[in-house]
């Protein structure tokens, strides 16, 4: 690993053995973009890569050089102005009506590992010799700023991770209005940009596109990272899929709004952009004032999809995830959301719980509806105390019947929210964000708290602190059941609106932070109705996340597949629910549940109690194979094999780190008739090791079962094991294991 200055040709050359990134000082003084991609060898001058092309009737930034124009030369972190008429990484309004900026290069510094960023989640090392980072410090010396961009590589990885920093030293008032987090310039335009799309139950399709002239552009200006699009990109060549191929990701460690964009100019470079959505954001940068971005991770990867996931997988399970529960498999558990909706009382919960002890389950999770007058969704949020008419002992109380069946106990909140039928609204009606005068919509009946306003943010952690304290809660489900309309907080100056959206969640860190330094051992799951803000952000405070409010088999097929091409399988939440199913309304087996819900935090969210003797002991089975093998599920190697997307089967793998052990899903929604023979080449086993393969009488060597394939149109396979079932919705788990 290394990253390198090449003094003479002011050349910074950051790699290791998988990918280098390039850039130079340009004569200009400022910075231009030279190569990202595999890594290349390192030399000495690489001025070469330049690309400047005389153009008629550009506009020339050089008066001597007709070639030397901003507007088709790569660079690293480009203004919009100069000469580039595109959509640049930084914009600064100043006191004179200007927004012409100069960034010169004035220094940089190696440093060894990587430094936090202030206030803000993101990736880490746990020793200094894991990454080694670049900071490159810029200065225009017109406004009196200071600008910082850093580049962190990690040591055996291909992962670059950026972020930019910058500080008024000067007497004006500057007004940031965008900044980005990072921006690349790419030399041509082949590719496809794949991006993960969606709405409510539907979160994190997969979608390609090709890249056309002009922007193409995904974003959220929800005041959470929504589930309209995931805050990442990835631009791949048309021949990259998942097993094979070259693609370059972007990841947004950031849970507010954003903008991911690329950018195809006439000369067919492409620029990609990464950063907080400009729309609603001003920051107002007064001398001494300084701003620093969200981080933004690249992953290049020449070995697919697969590969790029591989990475990401790895880097934001070990690396961003934090805390006890990080590197642990995580408790089976019970949620009573859609078994009782608000429908419930101590009793009903302890027999419910009761029965979730007899099946083996390690953890009951209280849903809403247990604090204020919370009967439904008129009411309540914002009351963080127990509703004693259906829990009369409280929430002590109940928890202490749970943990004394021997069950851990975990509670829903919703800390951002209030319904103004609450004693919180009446007392604080100031503390939502609404703007005067205008009207205000709400969302499911709830407004949202100020999380800007520090004061709203301490008086809710000691509602919860006061809760959770006293009951011994294990386990928090942070829900967020909204998005912002009608932003404006009474806690700031109208000069100061606009950085308002930002500070809210850098309001919700902060909350996250107090609690978990407060309760290190408590396990937190991230919730926003479903998935609606499963981003990077939330998993260094919360390990895992609410996949998905639709927990139909068959649609989490989708979902879960989407979600994996950044998301570790240990972040995902899935549970087994009831049928017919409360999302579509569709039967499916209760084999197929699990077997797609195997493949996350697992779960089971339905009244047991109504479940008939038969199911109960199918989901003994079931509970007790989870705990077998969800060391391997959880932190093992994940393969995606065939998309929901592109057919009728579905089918991915996980393989355990020494590679003795694998376990491959095969889901086939519906039912075809004398089909040919199937085979699914497998991914990420030993060529050498003899597999022994569970649904099969024979063993095949790994080099047979990624090269020839797993044969998985055998019929008769049903008739010899118990997790299958024929028919629409069938499902099966081959567990192969090295002889
Ligand atoms: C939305 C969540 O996604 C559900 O799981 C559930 O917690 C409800 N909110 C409760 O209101």
């Amino acid at each position: 690993m290394s990253i390198q200055f090449h003094k003479e040709s002011k050349t910074f050359h950051i790699h290791n053995q998988h990918v280098s990134y390039i850039f130079h000082v340009m004569r200009n003084g400022q910075l231009g973009q030279l190569y990202y991609g595999k890594a290349i060898r390192d030399r000495d001058n690489f001025d070469h890569l330049l690309e400047i092309e005389p153009r008629a009737m550009a506009v020339c930034a050089f008066d001597f050089d007709r070639g030397f124009s901003l507007e088709h030369i790569k660079q690293e972190y480009p203004v919009y102005g100069s000469g580039d008429m595109r959509f640049g990484a930084i914009d600064i309004l100043q006191e004179n009506g200007s927004r012409i900026l100069d960034f010169q290069y004035e220094g940089y510094e190696i440093i060894k590992g990587k430094p936090k960023l202030k206030n803000l989640p993101a990736t880490y090392v746990e020793h200094d010799d894991e990454a080694e980072t670049l900071l490159v410090y810029l200065y225009d010396k017109v406004i009196d700023a200071k600008l910082t961009l850093s580049y962190t590589l990690y040591k055996d990885l291909p992962i670059i991770c950026r972020n930019a920093h910058i500080v008024n030293h000067g007497k004006q008032e500057l007004q940031l209005d965008h900044m980005m987090s990072a921006v690349v310039d790419f030399p041509d335009m082949d590719y496809e940009m794949l991006e993960l799309t969606g709405a409510w139950s539907r979160e994190r399709y997969v979608k390609t596109r090709k890249l056309e002239h002009g922007i193409q552009s995904i974003y959220s200006m929800k005041g959470h990272s929504g589930n309209n699009f995931s805050p990442f990109l990835a631009l791949k060549r048309e021949n990259c899929g998942e097993y094979s191929g070259e693609v370059y990701g972007f990841s947004f460690v950031y849970s507010g709004n954003f903008i991911a964009q690329a950018d195809v100019s006439a000369y067919d470079t492409t620029r990609v952009s990464m950063g907080i959505h400009p729309q609603n954001f001003t920051w107002d940068l007064a001398p001494k004032e300084e701003f620093q971005t969200p981080e933004v991770v690249m992953v290049y990867s020449n070995e697919g999809l697969n590969g790029m996931s591989n990475t990401y997988h790895q880097l934001y399970r070990t690396r961003l995830a934090r805390g006890v529960h990080r590197d642990k498999t995580r408790p089976i558990l019970v949620n009573n959301w859609e078994g009782t909706y608000f429908d419930f009382d101590e009793d009903k919960i302890v027999s419910i719980a009761t029965t979730a002890k007899e099946l083996g389950m390690e953890l009951f999770v209280l849903d809403d509806g247990w604090f204020g007058k919370r009967n439904n969704d008129l009411a309540g949020l914002g009351d963080w105390y127990p509703n004693l008419e259906k829990l009369p002992n409280g929430i002590t109380g109940l928890a202490k019947r749970i943990h004394d069946l021997g069950l851990q106990f975990g509670l829903w909140f919703e800390p951002e929210m209030v319904n103004k039928d609450s004693d919180l609204y009446r007392t604080h009606p100031e503390w939502t964000l609404e703007t005067p005068n205008r009207h205000s919509s709400h969302g499911r009946c709830q407004y949202i708290l100020d999380f800007s306003n520090p004061e709203v943010v301490d008086y809710i952690y000691n509602m919860m602190e006061k809760v959770i304290g006293e009951a011994n809660i294990d386990y928090i489900k942070w829900d967020m059941n909204r998005a912002m309309s009608e932003v404006y907080s009474t806690a700031h100056s109208a000069k100061q609106q606009g950085r308002v959206m930002h500070e809210y969640i850098l309001g919700v860190y902060r909350l996250y932070e107090r609690l978990i330094e407060k309760f290190p051992n408590i396990l937190f799951e991230s919730c926003a109705s479903g998935g609606a803000r499963f981003d990077a952000g939330m998993l260094y405070y919360a390990p895992q996340c609410w996949t998905s409010d639709d927990s139909d088999a068959i649609e989490r097929l989708k979902i879960q597949y989407g979600t994996s091409m950044v998301f570790p399988v240990s972040s995902m939440g899935a549970h087994v629910s009831a049928i017919p199913n409360h999302q579509v309304c569709r039967n499916t087996p209760i084999e197929t549940r699990a077997n797609v819900a195997y493949f996350g935090t697992f779960g089971y969210e339905l009244d047991l109690n109504k479940l008939s003797d038969e199911e109960k002991e199918i989901v003994k089975t079931q509970v007790n194979f989870m705990k077998e093998y969800r060391e391997l599920f959880q932190f093992g190697n994940f393969y995606r094999l065939k998309s929901p997307f592109e057919g009728n089967e579905t089918i991915w793998m996980v393989v355990s780190p020494d590679k003795n052990t694998a376990i491959v899903g095969y889901y086939r929604p519906l039912q075809e008739v004398n089909v040919a023979y199937r085979r699914v080449k497998l991914l990420g086993l030993d060529p050498e090791k003899n597999y022994h393969i569970s649904l099969h009488d024979y063993t095949c060597y790994g080099d047979e079962l990624m090269n020839v394939g797993l044969m998985t149109s055998d019929a008769s396979a049903g008739e010899r094991n118990m997790q299958v079932n024929e028919g629409d919705y069938l499902s099966r788990l081959y567990i192969l294991k090295a002889q």
